[in-house]
């Protein structure tokens, strides 16, 4: 049986809500959400501010409705967002259950990526109930084929590729565009598909033999091949070196672009609010009814939640059918 439902009515019922490790469009969206519902409840909302850490130095604020006004379009968390290097020792998740305890926050509500569950997780095993809600653009939470903000990160990538390629055209150039995901692809095999790329580099496929892209380009050179674009995923590495490599192999003129944070941030798009909503308020809805523990998924479909040590166990390769795909258009 659940905190919630072991707790006897007339006791006050309080949640915490908090974002961790690198935000993402529609993280306010799911805030709003849990808060709104949470309340609708009959329950108080404590905001924990930068993720763990704030959470360790007691920084919390109440959040009513009211709260949370004005924020679904808007990129970024309201809450602020942290990596938080304690919590990965021992005493870090045992001070965090603790604060919790002595703060009266009876559930945690978790908005984060793989990082962010672990911690999460920890903190479960000293009695905290918390539930997880897949957040980050890297599409990288094994238990969820859907995450907060990958959609408009992907969105906004694109738009920035489209604008690199229409001056790698004018110019005749290869163009090596690094996007975000340091362990994760997902990023780079969209855009790779969605931009017509020549080459999408992935730390799930790629060989890490530079020779082979060289010979590629010099045969689509040779077939009368103008403009060559380049994806990689910022964890398959220095696309700078690599464009000066492939520009002195090639005698092709070869440039660099890292598109970064702007990925990161921006208005949510309506995808991403609508999905973000739905897991931030299904968070509560279970703890309502009693769920200890939980992982929020969309999963064939469906919105749904499973048991986090399980989700934390699962692993996730990158979508291989559009990998398949992305191997006969890139040419
Ligand atoms: O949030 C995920 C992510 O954007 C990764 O794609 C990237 O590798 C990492 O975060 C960058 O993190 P930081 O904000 O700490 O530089």
């Amino acid at each position: 049986m659940g905190l919630f439902k072991a707790k006897k009515e007339e006791e006050v019922r309080t949640i915490g809500v908090l974002t961790s490790g690198g935000d993402a469009p529609g993280m306010n969206a799911a805030v709003r959400a849990a808060v709104r519902t949470a309340v609708h409840a009959g329950m108080k909302v404590k905001g924990i501010r930068r993720g763990y850490s704030g959470l360790l130095e007691e920084d919390f604020i109440d959040m009513t409705t009211r709260s949370v006004s004005d924020i679904i379009q808007k990129g970024g968390t309201i809450l602020y967002t942290a990596r938080c290097p304690e919590m990965l020792r021992p005493e870090g998740p045992e001070k965090a259950a603790y604060i919790c305890r002595k703060n009266g926050i009876d559930a945690l509500v978790v908005i984060g990526g793989d990082g962010s569950y672990r911690g999460a997780l920890e903190i479960s095993k000293h009695g905290v109930n918390v539930v997880a809600i897949p957040g980050t653009i890297d599409l990288d939470v094994a238990s969820s084929d859907y995450t907060i903000g990958f959609d408009t990160a992907l969105n906004t990538a694109m738009e920035a590729i489209d604008r690199v390629r229409d001056t790698s055209a004018s110019h005749e150039r290869c163009s090596i565009i690094e996007v975000m995901g340091r362990k994760a692809g997902h990023i780079a095999l969209w855009c790779g598909i969605a931009n017509g790329a020549e080459e999408i580099l992935i730390p799930e496929r790629y060989d890490y033999e530079e020779q082979n892209i060289i010979d590629r380009i010099a045969e689509r050179k040779k077939l009368g091949k103008k403009l060559h674009i380049i994806i990689n995923a910022e964890g398959v590495g220095d696309s700078n070196g690599m464009a000066k490599r492939i520009e002195a192999a090639t005698g092709l003129e070869t440039r660099a672009t890292i598109i970064g944070y702007i990925q990161r941030g921006g208005s949510p798009t309506c995808r991403d609010r609508v999905f973000a909503s739905a897991m931030g308020a299904r968070a509560v809805d279970i703890l309502i009814a009693g769920a200890e523990n939980r992982a929020i998924c969309f999963r064939k479909g469906e919105f749904t939640d499973i048991d986090l040590a399980e989700a934390i166990a699962m692993k996730k390769d990158i979508d291989t059918e559009l990998w398949d795909i992305s191997r006969k258009l890139c040419r």
